[in-house]
């Protein structure tokens, strides 16, 4: 099948793009780079030994994606093209619902005017929202986001459940992540972000190759084991096998269809962080700090459904996905912008 990923070149995109490659299907990356880069498109060719198909483009533009699905014909879409900072949607509301909203309703245009009937749909746990009890279930009620970045991707998955009623031959499936960390173990393709890291991971990585002085960890009061918050991280190589397998069920169903794409195992900062001590052997200081708004105490997903229907589970333990990001972020301890290895 030729897939077409929308935001193919980001952290997501890049470890999917490979794992799609490596599984013999043909790839078109779409991307304007806002958080990527042309680098990263070279490593994931690199990594796969073959070539992937690349368009610079805002994935909005509809006239420039209808020439790139004609010049290109698609199967399936995967749609990983948004922005995602919470923080900053925060601040920056209108650009978020433009920007994601957007990129959604000219991907689903474009597929209705060439003929496309598949997609994936990159979502996250954030749409369970403060009002379920955990572990999440796909069969519960959404709940309120605590930012706009949350009500995009909730918003999202409503506009495609309401596209699959109203066209019988459509086929969606909403994947909802939860903490994607980790890097494909070559060290070649991972995670970059621009400026100060809003997510735990990446600050404590940058912390170990010494980027940054140290972590403040947002609180250490909650209701939990240690204090600390806790999640269900997830190794993006486990997340993308997810992809691959999203893709091929699409294919074969139609309809509307949402899968949790987390381990099923809370893990909390404090020992997200002694975890990768161990894995590097690199200390990593840190403070405790006040209370982040907007974070939950705990949260981490019911995996059940992905392994029945997908036959899909996330392999790859806490101790992996640091030693991954380690790998990768001291091979590139300023991120792609270090240059070519
Ligand atoms: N944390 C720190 N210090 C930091 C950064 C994070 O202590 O410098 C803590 C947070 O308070 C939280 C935990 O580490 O307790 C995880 O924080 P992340 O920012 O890594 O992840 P979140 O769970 O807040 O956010 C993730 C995704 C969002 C998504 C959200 C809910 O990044 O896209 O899960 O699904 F919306």
């Amino acid at each position: 099948m030729r897939i077409l990923l929308a935001g193919g070149a980001g952290y997501i995109g890049s470890h999917t793009a490979v794992c799609l490659l490596q599984a013999g299907h043909d790839v078109t990356i779409v991307d304007n780079y806002a958080n990527s880069c042309p680098e990263a498109v070279r490593r994931i060719e690199q990594i796969a030994g073959r070539k992937a198909d690349c368009f610079q483009a805002d994935v909005k533009d509809r006239d420039t994606l209808l020439r790139i699905f004609r010049e290109k014909p698609v199967d399936c879409v995967i749609h990983l093209a948004g922005l995602k900072a919470v923080g900053e949607s925060v601040r920056n509301p209108i650009e978020y619902y433009r920007n994601n909203i957007d990129t959604t309703l000219s991907l689903l245009e474009v597929m209705r005017e060439t003929g496309v009937h598949d997609f994936v749909f990159s979502s996250s746990a954030t749409v369970y929202g403060e009002e379920n009890p955990i572990p999440y279930l796909e069969t519960m009620k959404k709940g309120s986001c605590s930012s706009p970045y949350g009500w995009t991707k909730s918003m999202m998955e409503q506009i495609l459940t309401d596209a699959a009623a109203a066209d019988p031959e459509l086929s969606v499936v909403l994947l909802r992540y939860f903490n994607p960390i980790g890097a494909h173990p070559s060290g070649l393709i991972g995670e970059d972000p621009q400026g100060i890291p809003n997510n735990l991971m990446p600050y404590i990585a940058q912390v170990a190759v010494g980027r940054r002085e140290h972590l403040t960890i947002f609180g250490d009061d909650y209701d939990t084991p240690d204090g600390t918050c806790r999640r269900d991280y997830i190794h993006v190589c486990d997340l993308a096998e997810g992809h691959r397998l999203a893709v091929e069920y699409a294919h074969e169903h139609r309809g509307v269809e949402i899968f949790n794409l987390g381990t099923g195992k809370p893990c909390s900062v404090l020992e997200l962080v002694h975890a990768f001590e161990e894995a590097s052997g690199v200390s990593i200081p840190y403070v405790i700090g006040p209370r982040r708004d907007g974070d939950l105490p705990q949260f981490w997903a019911n995996a059940d459904k992905a392994r029945a229907v997908l036959g899909w589970q996330a392999g790859r333990g806490i101790g992996e996905m640091c030693r991954d990001t380690w790998n990768w972020q001291k091979n590139n301890p300023e991120g792609y912008r270090g240059g070519r290895i």
